[in-house]
């Protein structure tokens, strides 16, 4: 039998699990990209399950689940479940009965697809319960994940790789609020103003601020306090912002770069879902060295960052002097139709939905690479 024929069920059918919605902030972004992923699924390839998580964090499925998540109304689906232990590849209802509650096999899932963002869903922690329950998943696994959403620990890394990313210094909640000075001083040897500051766990831009003064740097920092216990601050770089798009596991693929000219001062919250003015550029008019170059750094990055299945790689690249800078990876970037990730794949003759089905084939090529390393060496039977 063939890689994709163990995969399939009776009627040939891939059977894959669109998980959307979630905790983070970024719950309405993720129904956004959902209902794109589920507009191009192919209906005689795949065989879909819906499943929404809630602003609490209950899983619930149904055909109208992404619609039941978007009008807050949930009554009508199934509340479902994964149990931790590999085997069965089981998604359980949970159902409230005369003998208490009670789990029952709802349908078999092949593969499955997060597209959540940030926390609980971007982070590792959801890659850590489908680790557990052995199934196929897209994007990147626990430690990709858990490092390319800790942006010092991912500075860290660059660091360690030689690789360029603008200066900073990681600073502890309890520091911040007790020891300002302290801060003041260390933040001032990084360099001139303007800095960014920004909680080291987020991500649409919450909590980051541009600050041109030590008031400025004072609010920026409470500010930050309030989204994470650990607060980067770095150099301010007068940027233009290139993204790339990287595709694959251990040969992964760089798309040509783009490039977003944010409509505000930078590419704040407001700039990416208030005004709607932001505008992408691709390919991004850069000239044909700089591309290649930032291409190649996309890949090594991806690469060092153990990322797998899709990353977007973003960078900042001076103005004045064409430096350029690693920012940061998303492990599951925004995937609407009018997403830079899933444009700059089309722009590189990838559609939509064939980009779709190649994440789909190297999830099930990473399970069965994952399947080959040994856990239990000498154990005693
Ligand atoms: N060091 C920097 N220099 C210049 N602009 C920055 C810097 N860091 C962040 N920015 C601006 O802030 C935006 C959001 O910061 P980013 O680190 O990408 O956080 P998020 O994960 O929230 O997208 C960037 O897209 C860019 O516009
Ligand atoms: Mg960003």
């Amino acid at each position: 039998m063939g890689l994709e024929g163990s995969h399939m069920n009776e009627q040939n059918k891939i059977r894959i699990g669109i998980l959307f919605g979630g905790r983070s902030g970024e719950h309405e972004v993720s129904l956004m990209s959902a209902r794109s992923v589920l507009s191009v699924l192919d209906p005689q390839k795949y065989a879909v399950t819906q499943i929404g998580i809630t602003h609490d964090g209950q899983w619930f499925s149904g055909d109208q689940a992404l619609e039941a998540l978007s009008t807050g109304n949930t009554a009508a689906l199934t509340r479902v479940t994964l149990l931790p232990e590999p085997g069965d590849n089981t998604l359980y209802a949970i159902r409230e009965t005369g003998q208490g509650t009670q789990l029952e096999p709802l349908t078999e899932l092949d593969v499955v697809f997060p597209v959540l963002h940030g926390s609980f869903g971007e982070d590792g922690t959801l890659q850590g319960l489908l680790e557990m329950a052995g199934l196929a998943y897209i994007g990147a696994g626990v430690l990709g994940s858990a490092v390319c959403m800790d942006k010092a620990l991912f500075k860290d890394l660059l660091i360690a790789h030689n690789l360029p990313t603008p200066t900073y210094r990681v600073f502890p909640r309890g520091v911040v609020e007790n020891q300002i000075d302290h801060v003041i001083e260390q933040v001032e040897e990084i360099g001139e103003y303007p800095l960014f500051v920004k909680p080291a766990n987020m991500g649409s831009s919450v909590g980051v601020s541009k600050v041109n003064g030590r008031s400025d740097l004072m609010e920026g920092l409470l500010d930050a306090c309030r989204f994470d216990r650990r607060i980067l601050v770095e150099k301010g770089i007068n940027a233009r912002e290139i993204e790339v798009s990287v595709l694959g596991n251990d040969q992964p693929q760089a798309s040509i770069p783009g490039e977003i000219v944010p409509s505000r001062e930078f590419y704040s919250y407001e700039a990416k879902y208030v005004d709607d003015r932001s505008e992408l550029l691709i390919p991004a008019p850069l000239d044909p060295e700089a591309l290649q170059f930032i291409r190649e750094l996309a890949v090594r990055v991806y690469q060092v960052a153990d990322c797998a299945g899709m990353s977007r790689v973003d960078f900042l690249v001076d103005k004045d002097t064409g430096e350029v800078y690693v920012n940061e990876v998303n492990t599951i970037p925004g995937f609407t139709k009018i997403s830079m990730y899933p444009k700059l794949w089309d722009a590189s003759g990838l559609p939509y939905s064939k980009l779709v089905d190649r994440l789909v084939e190297l999830a099930f090529e990473r399970k069965a690479e994952r399947d080959q390393t040994e856990y239990q060496y000498g154990r005693i039977e």
